[in-house]
């Protein structure tokens, strides 16, 4: 149920960087591929900024993220004890998205794809998915953005297929030079989350080489209020224009005009 509550930062450390792990203050009871809203209460905006959730456990829950401008950068900075006001959780997530697309509930090998910070909503989903045979393909621009490799690869049934752009890490490339390898008859999904280009290139992946296997898409749009009022999250999809922050951020490939 989505909650609204004033909180603080329990622990914020870096793992890369320009890259956070913050951990908060507050019980949230989520599904894989769902958001918070987080806003700064002393800080100098009030608007709020959408990250997954990351992780959750014993009473608190942590956001990673990289630092894109102003905002995220003053979130990095901000030392234990602030106070935040979070919203959520928001959004519809990899489960709710499976039932509404009628796809089957109880997948036994699944695809993730990540690129870059994508990797936040997904690791959640592979938590989730944990008795069940997974593989990743995890694309970055160098091995720097390969991050939280500890965490991966402590997650159980999981196959790791690394690339990066200049060869620094796993497969020279970007993430769909290593789709040609995968037999895709053995997976019943996919789930993927990364910057805009690399969805359309999955999207036009798909299509290109008719894959049947469902590919559920996160996306990331600008978002003011997360929660239905704005409307400045709206995706152009093959039935009209959808709200990002309520019907998404999980889209069916097939449906999004990208
Ligand atoms: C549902 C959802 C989940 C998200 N989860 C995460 C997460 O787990 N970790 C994380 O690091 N980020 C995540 N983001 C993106 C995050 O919200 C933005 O990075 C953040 O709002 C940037 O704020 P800023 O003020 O620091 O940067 P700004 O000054 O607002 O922007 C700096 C630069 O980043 C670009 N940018 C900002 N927001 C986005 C966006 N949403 N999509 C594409 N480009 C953007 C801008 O175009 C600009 O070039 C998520 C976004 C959404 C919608
Ligand atoms: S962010 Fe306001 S309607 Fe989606």
């Amino acid at each position: 149920m989505l909650k609204v509550f004033e909180t603080e930062i329990i622990e914020s450390s870096e793992l890369s960087p320009s890259t956070y792990i913050v951990k908060i203050n507050g019980s949230i009871s989520y599904e894989p591929g769902q958001f918070v809203m987080v806003s700064l209460l002393e800080q100098f905006s009030i608007l709020p900024r959408p990250f997954s959730i990351f992780y959750a456990e014993n009473g608190n829950f942590s956001i990673l993220f990289k630092v894109f401008g102003g905002w995220t950068k003053k979130l990095a900075e901000s030392p234990k004890n602030t106070k935040v006001r979070v919203v959520g959780p928001c959004g519809t997530g990899f489960i709710s998205a499976m039932k509404r697309y009628k796809i089957t509930h109880s997948p036994s090998k699944i695809l993730f794809i990540a690129g870059g910070l994508g990797i936040a909503s997904l690791f959640s989903s592979m938590i989730h998915f944990s008795k069940e045979q997974k593989v990743l393909i995890f694309g970055g621009r160098t091995q720097q953005d390969i991050i939280i490799r500890d965490r991966i690869e402590s997650v159980p049934n999981l196959d790791v297929h690394i690339t990066t752009q200049d060869g620094s890490l796993g497969t020279k490339g970007v993430v769909t030079d290593v789709l040609y390898n995968i037999p895709f008859d053995d997976f019943d999904i996919a789930l993927c989350c990364g910057p805009v280009p690399m969805i359309k290139a999955l999207k036009e992946f798909w299509d290109r080489q008719a894959v049947k296997v469902p590919l559920l898409c996160s996306m990331e749009e600008r978002m003011a209020c997360g929660i239905g009022i704005c409307f400045s999250c709206v995706v152009k999809t093959s039935d009209n224009y959808k709200l990002c922050c309520k019907y998404g951020p999980v889209f069916l490939h097939s449906e999004l005009i990208l």
